[in-house]
């Protein structure tokens, strides 16, 4: 990781769909983000081809959603909808939901089982790992038509990605050059096998589709800094305030990061007094008529009350008390997105446990006690952003390195490092002066 801040004057981004006029990223770097690269259609155009379809694993499901030989889920990865499958040896398959004959989509059901994956224009067929087994016709009828004598079944498959899993998360690239999936995550896959301990049960779904490009979700769960000031849920009923202790975590890229808290483990200062005057979100007077939803169990033994960890581009895992989730962030053009919430406990949860879970689910989700603030800011910066001609975001709390604002909460570090990676992956030269 570099420890200095970019020098350049001026950044161009690369490609056959770069703008007429370059556009021109801030002198100081990756403290900055100006504001069209959230706004500018050929831009997210751009992302889709070196961000989703380049070097990065992206969560697509859990190996608990297709549990059985034959069950299938279909999903997206950026823009391209994809099956994750289960063969019949038990392996998890990912492909590119498209016909190999003239690309017709193969899928459309979110959740199903099957023996095989069907083409109902012409009746292709494909095994459950992707493979060509059949085409209708293809030796013709009564001596005409059919395919050519050198049509080989073999040559004719479907897209398949790579694959890998980790603690029962699923992720797939469309890299073959990408290291593999634990190497990536670093020091954050940690982070992973502290929640994700043993047998997942999904419990349900919630989806919202967010009216703002997918970056400003994806910079919301890595920016520790807003999670108490604006979760006003989050101070006043204690569950995380910034004078818990509390910590941040990144991998050596800087892509990947989660950080804690500790509930009930406020120490008392001086800085913290000054400021929280001006809080909204401190609020002792406050009482819930039902505090029943506050009421969680220390299942992982750490006193860790609150951990929200992200993978870059698209995936966040949560622990929020007794609330487990994933989120999935699908693009769906420059200024939509879709979020994708999936919550689950464990196989050998009790039933008393689960009901503890699913109250709690109504802490986050589209219309969560803690999490409805995100979506709206979200929707609000786009607003605000609209003409993408003017302004950038500053990005300077704990610093102006990659490396400042140390572990500390209090601190835009791990937005620094998105856009860093996001500029190295967007071929936007750090080195033009
Ligand atoms: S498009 Fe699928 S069989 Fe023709
Ligand atoms: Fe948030």
């Amino acid at each position: 990781m570099s420890t200095s801040n970019s020098s350049c004057h001026e950044a161009v981004v690369h490609g056959p769909l770069s703008h007429k006029t370059p556009r021109t990223w801030p002198a100081e770097g990756y403290t900055r983000a100006p504001y069209w690269v959230y706004t500018d259609p050929d831009i997210y155009a751009q992302e889709q081809a070196k961000i989703f379809r380049g070097k990065a694993w992206h969560y697509v499901g859990l190996e608990a959603e297709v549990p059985d030989v034959g069950s299938f889920k279909t999903t997206y990865i950026g823009e391209q909808s994809v099956v994750l499958t289960r063969a019949e040896d038990g392996s998890l398959h990912v492909v590119v939901n498209r016909c190999a004959h003239r690309g017709n989509m193969l899928c459309r059901d979110a959740f199903g089982k099957v023996k095989k994956l069907y083409c109902v224009y012409h009746a292709w067929n494909y095994n459950l790992k992707g493979d060509l087994t059949h085409a209708a016709f293809s030796h013709g009828l009564r001596g005409e038509g059919g395919l050519p004598k050198d049509f080989q079944l073999s040559e004719h498959g479907l897209h398949k990605l790579r694959v890998a899993t980790l603690c029962g998360l699923v992720f797939a690239t469309f890299s073959d050059e990408l290291e593999p999936l634990e190497d990536w995550l670093g020091d954050v896959a940690q982070g992973i096998r502290r929640v994700l301990h043993k047998p997942l049960k999904v419990l349900g779904y919630d989806t919202q589709r967010i009216h703002a490009n997918w970056k400003t979700y994806h910079e919301n769960p890595r920016d520790s800094y807003h999670a108490n000031i604006l979760h006003t849920f989050y101070g006043t009923f204690g569950l995380s305030r910034q004078s818990q202790e509390s910590g941040m975590t990144l991998d050596k890229s800087g892509r990947h990061v989660y950080f804690y808290t500790k509930a009930g483990t406020e120490k008392k200062s001086e800085d913290f007094d000054k400021t929280s005057a001006a809080l909204r979100s401190v609020n002792n007077d406050m009482k819930l008529e039902d505090p029943s939803i506050l009421k969680w169990r220390d299942e992982f033994g750490d006193g860790v009350s609150v951990q929200v960890l992200t993978t870059y581009p698209s995936f966040v895992l949560h622990q929020i008390a007794n609330s487990l989730a994933t989120r999935q962030l699908i693009p769906r053009g420059v200024g939509e997105s879709d979020l994708v919430w999936t919550y689950f406990g464990f196989e050998d949860d009790d039933e008393a446990t689960t009901q503890t879970r699913l109250v709690q689910a109504n802490l986050a989700g589209s219309a969560g006690m803690i999490s409805v603030e995100d979506a709206a800011v979200c929707e609000m910066m786009q607003r605000a952003m609209a003409d993408g001609q003017s302004g950038e975001s500053f990005i300077e709390m704990g610093g102006k390195t990659l490396e400042s604002g140390g572990t500390t909460k209090l601190s835009e570090r791990a937005i620094r490092n998105f856009w860093h990676n996001y500029r190295l992956d967007m071929g936007i030269d750090l080195d033009l002066a």
